[in-house]
């Protein structure tokens, strides 16, 4: 076993570190003369102009994955995406018609519920797109269409790589799709998919920080229960950030859309308790900054992440991670490293088993 971990103490970090070499994998095979080509014939751009709405459908993980993808499709194609936690979609008979496309994302591909509904959506006459890392799995050979990630195999419970590399497939069916459509010119698909090209190089800084994360996680080790805010993207990042922490070292987690804090959450903010805040879109960054300034006012120990630039004004956070400029809408893929080192050394600091974390299987194959 220490053989496959290849001189590193977990297979979570060795796939956390494997992020560069399997985005490369997964994006560079789909680029032709600088722009995306899914290589599926029966999506042609004619095809892809046809649909009516996406529904995105996944578990866990590759749910947060399937919010990044949302975000990301109605942002650039302008066509309505709803995502679904796949055991709710399969049993809230969902409305689905003849022309939308369903995208069923999974790491293992055997994931019951998730090929549930997949089966569902089959059985209702509509086309399912599955997005999988492992090759011939079932959802791989029951869906209509399938866009392989190459992250290798996963081993640690916690998904870190299969993730990122979910994003970038689905980043580049959305700039596909709004190319398709004409929803944004070429030379701006071809301005992105180069910005994606580079995703493996913007990310390597964020896992050479990993001295500067540790040092923070041992800042937090001690605590008890904690908060991620965010606003789009840094919400649905939130939402992950938050699942890591909590499955493998057992810190109590919430996630909330920073603007929902007032809504209750915040009577729960003490003296001492972390906020982790997420604030690298510049759209919203002076609404999230604001969030967390009440949090802080009310005696949160702030733990904040945003770009290089960004002005933070004073009382607004205990530390500060800066992340290098990139383009928002691919900010995510340079967000997750951080947060995956995070709730990487709160585990190992509190003495948790890391890459098999209690009560958890890899795949979950009953219902
Ligand atoms: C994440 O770290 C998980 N262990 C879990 O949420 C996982 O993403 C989920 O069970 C879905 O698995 P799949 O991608 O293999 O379908």
């Amino acid at each position: 076993e220490a053989a496959e971990k290849g001189g590193y103490p977990h297979f979570m970090l060795k796939e956390i570190n494997e992020q560069p070499a399997a985005i490369t994998a997964t994006v560079s095979p789909r680029v032709e003369n600088g722009l995306p080509d899914l290589r599926i014939p029966e999506l042609s751009d004619e095809v892809l102009r046809g649909i009516g709405t996406i529904h995105l459908v996944a578990c866990g993980t590759a749910m947060h994955a399937g919010m990044v993808g949302k975000a990301a499709i109605e942002a650039l194609a302008r066509v309505p995406a709803e995502v679904d936690i796949a055991s709710e979609f399969r049993y809230r008979n969902p409305i689905l018609r003849p022309n939308d496309l369903v995208i069923i994302i999974s790491q293992s591909g055997e994931t019951s519920d998730t090929l549930a509904a997949l089966k569902l959506a089959k059985s209702r006459g509509v086309p399912v797109l599955a997005i999988v890392n492992v090759v011939g799995s079932s959802i791989a050979r029951a869906a209509d269409h399938v866009l392989y990630t190459y992250a290798g195999p996963e081993i640690a419970v916690a998904s870190t790589k299969a993730y990122t590399v979910q994003m970038c497939v689905l980043y580049l069916f959305a700039f596909r799709l709004a190319l398709a459509r004409g929803e944004q010119t070429e030379a701006e698909i071809r301005r992105l998919t180069a910005e994606l090209l580079r995703a493996s190089e913007v990310i390597k800084p964020r896992l050479a920080d990993c001295e500067q994360i540790k040092y923070l996680a041992s800042r937090f080790v001690n605590t008890q229960s904690c908060f991620f805010i965010g606003r789009g993207f840094d919400y649905s990042l939130s939402l992950e950030g938050s699942l890591k922490l909590k499955e493998i070292s057992y810190v109590h987690s919430d996630a909330y859309a920073a603007g929902e804090l007032k809504h209750g959450t915040i009577s729960l903010i003490t003296e001492g308790v972390p906020v982790i805040a997420l604030a690298t879109q510049k759209q919203v960054y002076e609404k999230t900054i604001s969030n967390a300034k009440e949090t802080k006012s009310r005696g949160a120990k702030v733990l904040l992440f945003t770009t290089k630039d960004a002005v933070v004004p004073e009382g607004v956070a205990d530390y500060v991670v800066r992340l290098d400029d990139y383009d928002d809408l691919l900010m995510p893929l340079q967000l997750i490293v951080p947060l995956q080192l995070f709730a990487y050394y709160m585990a190992v600091l509190r003495g948790c088993d890391v890459d098999k974390p209690r009560n958890l299987a890899k795949s979950v194959t009953v219902e």
